[in-house]
């Protein structure tokens, strides 16, 4: 499974068939990421529209590359470079005849390379700012003058006479235009996907660039419900119910296949982030739900343990063992958990990097070795595919785009020993640190964060009160599959009161730092 394409080879051109297969596809679209912040909106947008997207490098993938993969569409982002400073990217590209969206750096790249003057605006624009159409275009089918967009940009486009202006803001003269194949907006239509973004999207896929395959997310949830039925019969499963995506989708599709009592979800309390459970308990308390309280089993588990892949061999362990004694409990005849394809394949769970490459066998949920059978039904699926059955039975948003979280949860994000305080500090600061980002409107733009308890020690004085207290670690970043991130340039003032509320509401915490580490070298978890 490719997660961002490098080379274009017999080996990667059958990969991606492969791809196509699985999703239901004959098509494909490619996303050039040139390192905005927004490029995993764009994925989850498209993924949305139930399109097979692509990520490719575009310092690697050439034009020649290109038109051996025959893409349907092709979306160029934004980022931090000006077109001028030549951002590494084959031009060509934009010559070959294929529908192209060029979003912010990828409109003013491709108009700049058709001989349009790009510059910096006397004004930088950011911000949201009504948009004003002024020719009717396929691009903006079914979206209204005056709709409001997302604009961040210092460059802009000036108009050129080979240039169709289709809509334009305050600052941007051209703000949306056309030519020949080539289609571009300066503002992102990503961050406003769930509003007329994602209309905009939809209209250059299917209306532009003509695709016909959506994943058929109806067929293969009723086909998965009916393999289900037959496989389980009248016998009894235990559900693995984390509060993430891929088991609640699970836990929809198995209440979907079988009759209530056949049913049990267990939760496993102890390493989990704070509202996991307030997640399971609100979305899956219509299904025979038991919460399983590990975390003394998890402590004893990991008593005296400070290497990182002790302390994961140690956690599988305790996870197996509860799952099969809860199991015999409910004489389930099969135990279901939500791994998808990636998990069981060498790209699964990100672990491509090196160092790390033993622990893609620690995978927690997969090749556990149980008693009983397991029930695995999105063993077939990608995360994205997994999303559209969610959401085709009924499960909320909300939901199904929750950040990822590692299998061995919480241990992964304290240093040295395990304790049940540390576990303690560990849960308040990832509440704090993630409501604050959904607060700030950073919760989605951001594609995982995290609040790591180091073992470094820091003088504190908080009013009379003096002494050694511990540093907490920080990180989000910015990513469109987890194999490469760049660490999110959060807003000083958000840095500021997070750092404020950690150090203020955690008695323990003496200083907060934050990481500027990208991937590579720095994997996204600590440990
Ligand atoms: P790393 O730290 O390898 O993480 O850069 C990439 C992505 O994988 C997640 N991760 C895991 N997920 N079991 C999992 O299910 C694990 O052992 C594990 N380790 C890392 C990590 O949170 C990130 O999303």
């Amino acid at each position: 499974m490719i997660s961002t394409l490098t080379q274009v080879t017999p080996e990667t051109l059958s990969e991606i068939e492969s791809e196509k297969q699985l999703r239901h596809t004959r098509e494909l679209f490619l996303l050039f990421a040139m390192g905005s912040q927004f490029d995993h909106l764009i994925k989850l947008a498209l993924d949305r529209l139930g399109v097979y997207c692509l990520v490719a490098d575009p310092e690697q993938v050439t034009a020649a590359g290109v038109m051996k993969l025959n893409p349907t569409g092709i979306i160029v982002s934004g980022g931090p470079s000006s077109a001028s400073d030549n951002p590494p990217f084959d031009l060509s590209v934009f010559d070959l005849g294929i529908p192209v969206l060029g979003i912010c750096l990828g409109f003013q790249m491709w108009a700049a390379h058709r001989g349009a003057r790009v510059g910096a605006a006397a004004h930088r624009e950011f911000g949201r700012h009504p948009l004003k159409l002024t020719v009717d275009s396929p691009l903006f089918a079914g979206i209204q003058s005056g709709s409001q967009v997302l604009q961040s940009h210092g460059d802009r486009i000036e108009p050129s006479p080979s240039i169709e202006v289709l809509a334009t803001t305050d600052n941007a003269p051209v703000a949306a235009g056309h030519l020949r194949h080539l289609w571009g907006v300066q503002f992102h239509p990503e961050v406003t996907a769930g509003e007329d973004g994602l209309r905009l999207l939809e209209n250059f896929v299917f209306g532009i660039c003509g695709a016909q395959d959506r994943f058929p997310a109806g067929d293969v949830a009723g086909l998965k419900a009916k393999d289900i039925r037959a496989q389980v019969g009248n016998k009894r499963v235990l559900l693995a119910l984390s509060g993430g995506s891929d088991s609640s989708v699970v836990a929809a599709l198995l209440t979907k296949a079988l009759k209530p009592g056949q049913v049990r979800a267990i939760y496993i309390r102890g390493i989990d982030r704070p509202d996991d459970e307030a997640f399971v308990r609100q979305y899956f308390s219509h299904l025979d739900l038991h919460i399983h309280d590990a975390t003394a089993e998890f402590l004893k588990a990991l008593a005296g343990i400070t290497a990182m892949h002790d302390k994961r061999v140690a956690m599988r362990g305790i996870y197996k063992q509860v799952l099969e004694t809860e199991a015999a409990k409910f004489k389930a005849a099969f135990i279901a958990q939500g791994t998808l394809y990636t998990d069981l394949t060498e790209s699964g769970g990100g672990h491509q990097s090196g160092a790390r490459k033993a622990q893609i066998k620690l995978h927690h949920n997969a090749n556990l070795g149980f008693s009983v059978p397991e029930l695995t039904p999105l063993d077939d699926m990608v995360k994205d595919t997994a999303r559209a059955i969610g959401r085709n039975l009924g499960l909320p948003e909300e939901l199904l785009v929750r950040h990822p979280f590692p299998g061995p949860g919480l241990i992964v994000r304290i240093e040295g020993e395990v304790t049940a305080d540390k576990l303690h500090i560990a849960r308040q600061a990832d509440g704090i640190f993630i409501e604050e980002l959904r607060r700030a409107g950073l919760y989605e733009s951001s594609w995982q964060a995290g609040a790591v308890v180091t073992t470094s020690g820091h003088t504190f004085t908080k009013g009379d009160d003096a002494g050694t207290g511990l540093v907490l670690a920080l990180w989000a970043v910015w990513s469109t599959n987890g194999f490469t991130v760049e660490w999110a340039e959060l807003p000083y003032d958000f840095l500021r009161h997070v750092s404020r509320r950690l150090t203020n509401e955690i008695r323990e915490v003496a200083a907060v730092v934050y990481r500027i580490s990208d991937k590579p070298p720095a994997t996204v978890e600590w440990g």
